[in-house]
Order: C-alpha cells, then sequence, then structure tokens
C-alpha cells in the first residue's frame, strides 16, 4: 500500500446508478473527517439517483450537498484525464458504493467506459485493494457470476446487508454505518463506526 503522508490514505470512492448513495456519503464523510484524501466520482445516474433519495435541491452541482473540502476533488465520469484513471497514480484503494449490477458487469468483463470502470479496472490489475458494494435484490445468476468474477479478480464483495447483532433497534444509519465500518476496515482505516462483537454492550 502506498501513503500520501504518514497515516494518511487516498481513496477513490465511486458513486453508480445503485439505490443507496447514503452509503458513500457517510462514507466520504468519515474519510475526511479523519483527513484521508477522496476523490469522488459519480455516473450520470448516480448522481441523479444520489440527489433524488438524499432530497438534493435541483441544479446542485456536486453529487453530495454541502460537502466541500480541502481533501475532496470531484471528477467527472467523462474525465478519463483524473490521475487514477492510471496504475502509475498513488492511490490507496477504490471503493464503489453503492455498486449497480450494470457497473458490476462492466468491471466483470473489462468494459471501462466510464471513470469509474476504469479505476475500478486499474485496482484490479494493479493489485490494490477494490472494495464494491453491490445494490440490487433479488440478484439473479447474471449478477451472481459477475460477482464472482470480481471476486476471483480480487475485489472485496462487501453487500449491504442487514445486520442485528450489535441490536441496532430501529435505526438505518446504524445499519448504513455497519457497512461503512466494514468497507473501513477493509481499507485499513481505523474506526468505532459500531459495537463490535465480543466488545462491551
Ligand atoms: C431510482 C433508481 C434506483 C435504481 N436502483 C438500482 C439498484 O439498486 N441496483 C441496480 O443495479 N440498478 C439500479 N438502478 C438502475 C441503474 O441506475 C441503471 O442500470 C444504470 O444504467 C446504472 O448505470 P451506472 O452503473 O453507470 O450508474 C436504479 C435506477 C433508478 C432510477
Amino acid at each position: 500500500m502506498t501513503a500520501t503522508e504518514a497515516g494518511t490514505k487516498e481513496i477513490v470512492v465511486g458513486v453508480s446508478g445503485a439505490s443507496g448513495a447514503i452509503i458513500s456519503a457517510r462514507l466520504v464523510h468519515f474519510l475526511l473527517d479523519q483527513g484521508h484524501r477522496v476523490h469522488l466520482v459519480a455516473s450520470r445516474t448516480g448522481k441523479l439517483v444520489a440527489h433524488d433519495e438524499l432530497s438534493v435541491a435541483e441544479g446542485t452541482r456536486g453529487v453530495f450537498p454541502d460537502m466541500e473540502h480541502e481533501n475532496l476533488t470531484e471528477w467527472s465520469e467523462r474525465n478519463f484525464f483524473a490521475p487514477f484513471a492510471s496504475g502509475t497514480a498513488p492511490i490507496d484503494g477504490m471503493v464503489i458504493a453503492p455498486c449497480s449490477m450494470s457497473t458490476v458487469a462492466s468491471l466483470a468483463h473489462g468494459i471501462s467506459d466510464n471513470l469509474i470502470k476504469r479505476a475500478g479496472e486499474v485496482m484490479m490489475k494493479e493489485r490494490r485493494p477494490l472494495i464494491i458494494v453491490p445494490r440490487e435484490s433479488p440478484l439473479d445468476r447474471i449478477h451472481l457470476k459477475n460477482l464472482l468474477t470480481l471476486s476471483e479478480s480480487g475485489a472485496l464483495i462487501v453487500p449491504p446487508m442487514l445486520t442485528f447483532y450489535q441490536h441496532p433497534g430501529d435505526s438505518v444509519l446504524e445499519q448504513v454505518d455497519f457497512v461503512v465500518s466494514r468497507v473501513l476496515d477493509h481499507l485499513g482505516i481505523e474506526n468505532d463506526l459500531f459495537r463490535r462483537w465480543g466488545s462491551e454492550r
């Protein structure tokens, strides 16, 4: 792994057009809060779905509202000149959350016709951490086969599954934070977003 500065990481976050933009919103917020550098890229549909789900005002330019930060750079999905479109850029990991079945299929077949897919392809070919948070239900055979292909190519599949063993109560955010925490764990980033099994209740 590379490190931009001691202890800080440079992470690419892709937002595709599946449901669940709140997962990447929480993830990006946490990473920035902890001093990490984030490159954010949303697909065209990703931005539309995120704006709808997060009730973002029409005409808002960025994918998430109120998230300007010196360590955050947002890239167009069409901008293949972004540094992380090349394996030579010192990127520590990439997360695609939520990841649509369309982006899963493209990645599984080497089709990199937007910056999210190109960056994902780069992570796999460079053997760097690529974490996919796929969202569809139910999953058909094509989805499952494509996810298996990605897993076999080194990606980590972290589906946003409901969890109950930490007694989440009624909070959707607790469910979201559980998923974000599992993603952060696999990026090697310390977090206490949920009560771990075996710790004090
Ligand atoms: C409101 C909304 C929700 C969607 N949710 C999902 C989803 O959960 N999973 C999925 O695979 N596609 C979902 N889609 C369809 C994708 O947006 C569509 O397949 C799109 O082509 C994905 O392109 P992208 O992967 O480049 O973002 C949704 C579309 C809309 C409009």
